[in-house]
């Protein structure tokens, strides 16, 4: 074997979530490449197994009898009885039907596209709103996007889903940030402290909340809130934890993974001035480019399973009680499916990344979440096209969630609106 091939395949044997060094965080796709050519379904010391190769990722996805997504056993020795525990364990994507299907239907009825499409206006006036604001720093002035742009939009648009009053979605992202963290593969004593504090805060925040919805109900068509709280028309109403739990959810949901995608994608476009120039030239394909920025960038780069029985994956057999960890990551630049993978093409045509799941957990946001990414990433390119890195990116130590803690800029002489 000549050194690169035995580079790689001592990269895919040392492998192990729990023990990632400061360079897979910057770069994990040399590893998941390693990973998808010399151990495609990788046995780590604990005994739960990584998969790295598409294919495999949507078996499993496919699959939910035999792949649950029910986190009691694995959460356990991890958090013990705790507010992180009880929070993971009572969201919609950790469990299984009944409860997964009954929260879901809630929530997915105030998101089918239509709800999503009468979001727009309002959105467009806000990302405008936040360029405005950034313009009036000038041309030279050192912008950092994820704080002054990318953590914004999220807020405003999920924050007005549940009916948050703006004056109070201050702690929101650092609740998410912290309860969030806590799902890293390696837990740190502090992120874990912090985590269960942030349950804390938000469960009595929420309260709150609910309590003043209940004595002032809004409209169920549009509030999801509303909506959890007074159930389905199958008279079963959630529980006030089952209620609770699933709004810190749906609000960390929809929150960092989105300032994630439109802060990668503007990233994406500093490194490849083609397809910038590219996307400048031809605004609409905004749509195709957001696609290429969730695959290439995927800001939710692992998800989880355990097996209910014995099970066989990529011509491996797994005992009962296995947990899978799913490289989100690591499918969407599988070349068995997506041609010269690693090349970030806005164009791309077919682009059936897993960016969002798939199976009955598929992300029930995605059709926000591109919009989002969608009127945010195409309306600051072309009014900021000539925006540059003004120091370096500063991206987050993180595993699961991809995404950049500081990404200054310098916007260039801004151009009018659209
Ligand atoms: C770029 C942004 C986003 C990405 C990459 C993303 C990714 C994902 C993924 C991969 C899953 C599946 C988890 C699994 O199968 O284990 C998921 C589930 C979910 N997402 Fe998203 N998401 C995004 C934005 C949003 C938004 C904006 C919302 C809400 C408005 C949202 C709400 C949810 C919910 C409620 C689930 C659970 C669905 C279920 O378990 O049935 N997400 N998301």
């Amino acid at each position: 074997m000549n050194s690169a091939p035995a580079a790689a395949a001592s990269l895919a044997a040392d492998f192990d979530l729990r023990r990632l060094d400061a360079a897979f965080y910057d770069d994990p796709f040399a590893t998941y490449r390693a990973l998808r050519e010399h151990a495609p379904v990788k046995r780590m010391a604990d005994g739960s197994i990584f998969l790295s190769r598409y294919a495999d990722v949507v078996a499993v996805y496919k699959d939910v009898k035999t792949f649950s997504s029910d986190k009691h056993e694995e959460f356990f020795p991890k958090y013990g009885e705790s507010p992180l525990f009880a929070h993971h364990t009572t969201s919609l994507v950790f469990n299984d039907p009944p409860l997964h299907t009954r929260v879901r239907r809630l929530i997915a009825g105030a998101l089918t596209p239509r709800h999503v499409a009468a979001m727009e206006v309002g959105l467009v006036a806000w990302v405008d709103h936040l360029l405005d604001a950034m313009a009036a720093r000038g041309p030279e002035a050192e912008v950092d996007l994820i704080e002054s742009f990318c953590g914004a939009i999220p807020v405003e648009v999920i924050g007005n889903l549940l009916g948050v009053p703006r004056d109070e979605r201050g702690p929101l992202r650092d609740w998410s940030l912290a309860i969030l963290g806590a799902l890293e593969p390696a837990l740190s004593p502090q992120v874990e402290a912090r985590g269960n504090r942030a349950v804390g805060e938000f469960l009595a925040y929420l309260d709150g909340l609910v309590s003043r919805r209940r004595a002032a109900p809004g409209d169920p068509e549009t509030d999801v809130l509303t909506r959890l709280i007074q159930g389905g028309t199958d008279g079963e109403a959630l529980t006030t934890p089952e209620l609770l739990h699933n709004c810190i959810f749906l609000l960390n949901a929809g929150h960092e993974t989105t300032t994630n995608l439109i802060g990668n994608g503007l990233k994406c476009l500093i490194d490849s001035p083609d397809q910038k120039q590219r996307l400048i030239d031809e605004p609409a394909l905004i749509r195709s480019a957001v696609e290429e920025f969730l695959r290439i960038e995927s800001s939710n780069q692992l998800g989880n399973r355990i097996t209910t029985t014995e099970a066989e994956i990529g011509g491996v057999r797994l005992a009962p009680r296995t947990q899978v960890t799913l490289g989100i990551g690591a499918a969407n630049r599988d070349p068995a499916q997506f041609d010269d993978p690693d090349r970030l093409d806005i164009g791309r045509h077919p682009n059936r990344h897993v960016a969002f799941g798939s199976g009955i957990h598929q992300c029930v946001g995605m059709g926000l979440a591109r919009l989002e990414g969608q009127v945010a990433i195409g309306r600051f390119v072309a009014r900021f096209p000539d925006f540059r890195l003004a120091a370096p990116a500063v991206r987050a130590q993180r595993a699961r969630f991809r995404g950049h803690v500081r990404l200054p800029v310098c916007l260039g002489e801004p151009r009018s609106k659209p």
